[in-house]
């Protein structure tokens, strides 16, 4: 399962990158408006240094909801940088972009996806990812984790070739549930994948190696 990070903090992006671990991000406008926040920098300034900094598939968001819109939005945010992947709302006149853009070989990342039949349709309309949000879908109830296991069930009986991104990831338990639910990829934030590392009983192991060792060489 590819590793991606979910985030438009740059210090997060490039600690995270010098793990050598990550094969993509994903942002999206509240990530995004966070980052112009702290650092004063224009979106397309912070997109251009997160491209920069990581060889693979960026997701830039666009607030069009109009297809000519959101075409015209892909477009301009595609001339970034060549790995700029257009991430477009689960709409109607977003599935009509998703089509377009597709056509002039841009890559799309429908997000906003909560069933099995966007899903669908999002790829049918030639979507390279799409994104089930499952922290969204455990919040009200459901069992986000759901939607993926369908998912990729569904585009496995059809050899559907639209990578499935895991997003609204809350714990590391969900990237956990996402590997073994055959997702193509999780989109991690940053606190999260700090999480991953960490094991109490890694910890105690170090002690006490160390402790030992120092027992004989001092
Ligand atoms: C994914 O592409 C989204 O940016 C993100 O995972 C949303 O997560 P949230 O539900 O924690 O906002």
């Amino acid at each position: 399962m590819k590793v991606f990070i979910d985030t438009a903090n740059l210090d997060e992006i490039r600690e995270a990158s010098d793990l050598g671990l990550l094969d993509g991000v994903t942002t999206n406008p509240t990530l995004l408006s966070r980052e112009v926040e702290r650092t004063g920098m224009k979106p397309d300034k912070i997109l251009k240094n997160i491209c920069s900094m990581v060889d693979g598939p960026i997701s830039a968001e666009v607030v069009s909801l109009k297809a000519n819109g959101i075409v015209e939005e892909g477009k301009q945010l595609s001339k970034i940088a060549k790995n700029i992947c257009i991430k477009i709302p689960m709409l109607k006149e977003g599935v009509k972009a998703t089509k377009k853009l597709s056509n002039l070989g841009i890559m799309v990342n429908m997000t906003l996806v909560f069933s099995v039949n966007q899903a669908l349709l999002a790829a049918k309309a030639g979507a390279s990812f799409i994104s089930p949000f499952i922290g969204r879908l455990d919040d009200i109830g459901h069992t986000g984790m759901d939607i993926v296991r369908d998912i990729v069930t569904v585009f496995e009986n059809y050899d559907i070739s639209t990578q499935v991104i895991v997003a609204s990831i809350r714990h590391p338990l969900h990237v956990t549930e996402a590997a073994l639910a055959g997702a193509d990829i999780s989109t991690i934030p940053f606190k999260v994948i700090d999480k991953m590392f960490k094991h109490p009983l890694t910890d105690i192991g170090i002690e006490r190696f160390l402790a030992d060792w120092k027992k004989v060489t001092n």
